[in-house]
């Protein structure tokens, strides 16, 4: 074999071998499909409208540290993120991470909004400002103890669903039609001292 035809055949070796790993490893996330499966809930977007009326409720500033357990594609840590404060948003899907932090990414704001693999009820919140939460009921019930935890001033905002056995400070609604719209609940977490009066006087 000539010289000239060595050097074809490593070319076209070397160009199968990148087109079979360009098969294996896709250059984009997987789209997410509303309702599709997740650990312990579907993934539902928050509407964009709501994301905001929630962040509104709980003033989130640049001064604020804010988690979303549950986060899906990453859109209220982005749009938090977008008011300048720092934000965590906990996964367990690695599709939606990645779909996340190229979001994040192209908002230009990867420094602030970040994005972890992993199981919300492990996920360690204490140092959060505010939380977000579009969970199904029993998931807030699960969470709740860890909830009322948290440091007194601490804003919990709800998508739709309530904590129960908490009283909601407000609630906000928005214009709309789809299920996963259109209330908000604003939970703040009140001084242990309350906690403790209220058990003094029950
Ligand atoms: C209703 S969606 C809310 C998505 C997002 N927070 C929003 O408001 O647009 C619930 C999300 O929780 C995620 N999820 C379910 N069980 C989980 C678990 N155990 N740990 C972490 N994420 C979980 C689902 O994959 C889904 O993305």
């Amino acid at each position: 074999m000539s010289p000239a035809s060595e050097t074809l055949l490593v070319l076209c070796a070397v160009s199968a071998a990148a087109g079979v790993l360009r098969a294996r490893i896709p250059d984009k996330p997987r789209a997410p499909v509303e309702g599709q499966r997740g650990k312990d809930a579907v993934w539902v977007p928050t509407p964009p409208a709501l994301v905001e009326k929630m962040l509104d409720m709980a003033r989130v500033t640049a001064t604020d540290y804010v988690i979303d357990l549950g986060s899906g594609d990453g859109r209220t840590v982005i749009a938090a993120a977008m008011r300048g404060a720092r934000a965590l948003g906990v996964e367990y899907d690695p599709a939606l991470v990645e779909v996340s932090r190229r979001d994040a990414a192209r908002a230009g704001v990867a420094d602030l909004a970040k994005f972890v693999q992993g199981d919300l009820y492990e996920a360690d919140v204490t140092g959060a400002t505010v939380l977000l939460l579009f969970l199904q009921p029993e998931n807030l019930r699960m969470l709740s103890a860890k909830l009322m935890a948290l440091k007194p001033g601490t804003r919990i905002v709800t998508n739709r669903f309530e904590i129960e056995g908490a009283e909601p400070d407000e609630i906000g609604r928005i214009g709309g039609d789809s299920p996963s719209c259109c209330t908000a609940v604003l939970y703040v977490v009140p001084a242990a001292a309350f906690h403790a009066g209220v058990r003094a006087a029950e």
